[in-house]
């Protein structure tokens, strides 16, 4: 199977990502998350994807395209994948179409979450990360049992930099100029699958893979 999540920052696409991939035995791939790992290591990359993250910006084209081409590149990918935050922006769409085309595949599906504004600042203020496995919890609507520590390993949990309030605001401004004419893209292409993220994790992940079949 090979997939993308698509849909505001905040609307659940990791959280459903994770799932996912346990599904359908793929692997998962974030941008988010490889900046995030190369921000932690202290590597140049990380260095440079940080400035525009604390801003709530999009990290330039040419720097992302070329970390997801070679991730797609992998041997793990053969089996599918799932793009978690990639494409996201025309060109991001333009060039993945073109590293799938000389890789000889096709996507199967685009699945878009839809979540209106104000729920999305809501899960993105209340979201926790763990430090060390970066399980995600929500201190409201999927509270970890222990206050502020990791359910899975222990770990202390924290909040992204970039969770404050002005900086979702901005981050979902980009959202709305740059990532949904995405939408438009996949469904000309007869990609996109609609889903209503305004439901319970669980609902929403079912609605996903009734969708998408076994
Ligand atoms: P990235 O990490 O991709 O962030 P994002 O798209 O803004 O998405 P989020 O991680 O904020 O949210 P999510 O949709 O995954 O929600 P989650 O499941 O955590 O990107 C970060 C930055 O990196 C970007 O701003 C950019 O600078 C850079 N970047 C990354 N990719 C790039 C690219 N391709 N090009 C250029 N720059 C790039 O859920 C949120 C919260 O809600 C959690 O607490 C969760 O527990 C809770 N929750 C989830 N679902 C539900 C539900 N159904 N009901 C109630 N609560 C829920
Ligand atoms: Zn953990």
């Amino acid at each position: 199977m090979r997939l993308i999540l698509l849909g505001p920052p905040g609307a659940g696409k990791g959280t459903q990502a994770s799932a996912i991939v346990k599904k359908y035995d793929i692997p998962h791939i974030s941008t988010g998350d490889i900046f995030r790992d190369n921000i932690k290591r202290g590597t140049e990359l990380g260095l440079k994807a940080k400035s525009y993250m604390d801003q709530g910006l999009l990290v330039p084209d040419d720097l992302v395209i070329s970390i997801v081409k070679d991730r797609l590149l992998e041997g793990d990918c053969k089996k599918g994948f799932l793009l978690d935050g990639f494409p996201r922006t025309l060109a991001q769409g333009e060039a993945l179409d073109d590293v799938l085309a000389d890789m000889d595949l096709k996507l199967d599906k685009v699945i878009n979450i839809d979540v209106e504004k104000e729920v999305l600042i809501e899960r993105a203020v209340g979201r926790r990360v763990c430090k060390s496995c970066g399980s995600t919890y929500h201190v409201k609507f999927s509270p970890p049992k222990q206050e502020n520590i990791c359910d899975k390993c222990g770990e202390e949990l924290f909040q992204r930099d970039d969770d404050k309030k002005e900086t979702i605001e901005k981050r979902i401004e980009v959202y709305l100029e740059q990532t949904r004419p995405l939408i438009d893209y996949y469904t000309e292409k007869g990609l996109i699958l609609n889903v209503d993220g305004s439901k319970s994790i669980d609902s929403i992940f079912q609605d996903i893979i009734n969708s998408l079949g076994d």
